[in-house]
């Protein structure tokens, strides 16, 4: 049995320390918000924070994660920025199909916990590792504006 801090909580885990976090997430704890897109770090849709950083949940074991801080995207509006980054997804209509989009949110939430008022360079940097088949990525980049108070068309 493993203590994990999940958005604030102890939770117990039951599984083997080499499981990937998202399984613990998903399928244990039925924190089904996080995504299970490619499991190979690939594609970001199971985005976690792990200490502040966005971390890809399918290929960091549980034993990676005692005593760190995880958050989750059920957790996110908790968090001044994830909620500012969440009010301008809502407000922008985002998402498409939205099975990328707990992942978009976390990366985003932490790129502006770090910085922010991005740069166009920063936010393609912080946001390249997550992926959108709908292509929403021109709605993505306009809502981290709108959510940092920056003019949105601003190259
Ligand atoms: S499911 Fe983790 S990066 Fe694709
Ligand atoms: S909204 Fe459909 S994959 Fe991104």
């Amino acid at each position: 049995m493993t203590t994990l801090n999940i958005n604030g909580k102890s939770r117990k885990i039951n599984l083997p320390a080499d499981t990937p976090l998202l399984w613990a997430l998903r399928d244990q704890l039925g924190l089904t918000g996080t995504k299970y897109g490619c499991g190979m770090a690939l594609c970001g849709a199971c985005t976690v924070h792990i200490d502040g950083e966005p971390t890809r949940a399918c290929v960091t074991p549980i034993s990676a994660v005692i005593g760190k801080k995880i958050v989750t995207i059920e957790a996110i509006e908790q968090d001044q920025t994830g909620k500012k980054v969440q009010d301008a997804w809502l407000n922008l209509g985002v998402p498409q199909c939205g099975y990328c989009q707990a992942g978009q949110v976390m990366a985003a939430t932490a790129l502006l916990k770090q910085h922010p008022q991005p740069s166009d360079a920063e936010i393609d940097k912080a946001m390249s590792g997550n992926l959108c088949r709908c292509g929403t990525y021109p709605r993505i980049r306009a809502a981290i504006k709108q959510a940092a108070g920056l003019p949105e068309g601003q190259s």
